[in-house]
């Protein structure tokens, strides 16, 4: 039986880890070729050898996703390599300023430091926000979401054959969540991005769609899973009492990326156990 991407070729951005990953294992199973593009080679390398031993077609390629020319040596390298690009997937994204996916005690001493700046000035997080990590965060979830959208919408229009684009937000871009601002601020910012593109792109037959995952089981949310009252509020706020899993967030992203969803665009969809029910 055909695939749900039989023939289509995909770019996914932040594709070593967690989200990402899950799209790319996902989108491969069902035909496509996946290019994946990330930061950290070697869970990339590991990614594409997932893929290649369930029989699918993937490659890695090095990206800093808030490199302009870097995003286009992404978007050129699936043309040279696969033909095109029908799908793009931009999962590449940060908590904060200092966060590498994977390295968990890390995000936990931070987590311990902004507690303790909280006792001393229960604004801190707003007041004493390092403008540093606001801009870091801003350029890799929101300028970084452009910057892929720009090189692969490129490419998807010059191929005159349409395409489907899906962004990660996330529930904070309807949420302000807690803590420093620069988090949902950038995803608040992804979330109309993906509005504002999909008009400009619809008439030539590329969709655009985001995602606004709740709070789902991967290298990013480790460290509220370890911490015991990050751990029961974000429960206590999730009516289906439990984490997602990534497949419950690719699932959603097949379906965007698919035919099966060929008259929606602009949406911002939440696969979050009930977390936003506005
Ligand atoms: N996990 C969740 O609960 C959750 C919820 C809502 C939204 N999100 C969003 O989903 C996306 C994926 O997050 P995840 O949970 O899979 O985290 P993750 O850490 O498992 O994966 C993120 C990937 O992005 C890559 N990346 C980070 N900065 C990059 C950069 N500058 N250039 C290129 N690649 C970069 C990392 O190397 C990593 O492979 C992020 O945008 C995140 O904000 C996650």
């Amino acid at each position: 039986m055909a695939g749900r991407l039989e023939d289509k070729t995909a770019v996914i951005t932040g594709g070593a880890n967690g989200l990402g990953r899950a799209c790319a294992e996902q989108f491969a199973a069902e035909g496509a070729a996946i290019l994946v593009a990330d930061l950290l080679p070697e869970p990339g390398r590991v990614t594409v050898e997932a893929i290649e031993a369930a029989g699918g077609q993937a490659r890695f390629i090095e990206l800093e996703a808030t490199d302009q020319a870097a995003n286009e040596a992404v978007a050129a390298a699936a043309v040279k390599t696969f033909g095109g690009i029908d799908i793009l997937v931009t999962a590449a994204g940060i908590s904060s300023g200092d966060y590498l996916s994977g390295d968990t005690e890390r995000g936990l001493k931070r987590m311990q430091q902004m507690a303790e700046a909280t006792e001393i000035n229960p604004a801190a997080a707003l007041l004493d926000l390092d403008l540093d990590d606001w801009r870091r965060v801003i350029d890799v979830n929101l300028t970084g979401t452009l910057l892929a959208i720009q090189a692969a919408g490129a490419v998807m229009v010059d191929q005159a054959r349409g395409g489907a684009i899906v962004t990660i937000a996330s529930v904070a871009a309807v949420d302000p969540l807690w803590g420093a601002p620069s988090y949902p601020v950038s995803k608040a910012g992804v979330w109309m991005l993906t509005k504002n593109a999909s008009r400009t792109l619809a008439p030539l037959g590329i969709r655009v769609n985001a995602i606004g995952p709740g709070f789902i089981e991967t290298n990013m949310t480790a460290v509220f899973d370890q911490t015991e009252d990050y751990r029961n509020l974000i429960l206590g706020n999730t009516p289906m009492g439990r984490f997602g899993k990534p497949h419950e967030v690719a699932d959603l992203a097949l379906y965007l990326a698919s035919s099966e969803s060929s008259y929606i665009t602009g949406e911002l969809i939440h696969p979050d156990g009930g977390w936003f029910t506005g």
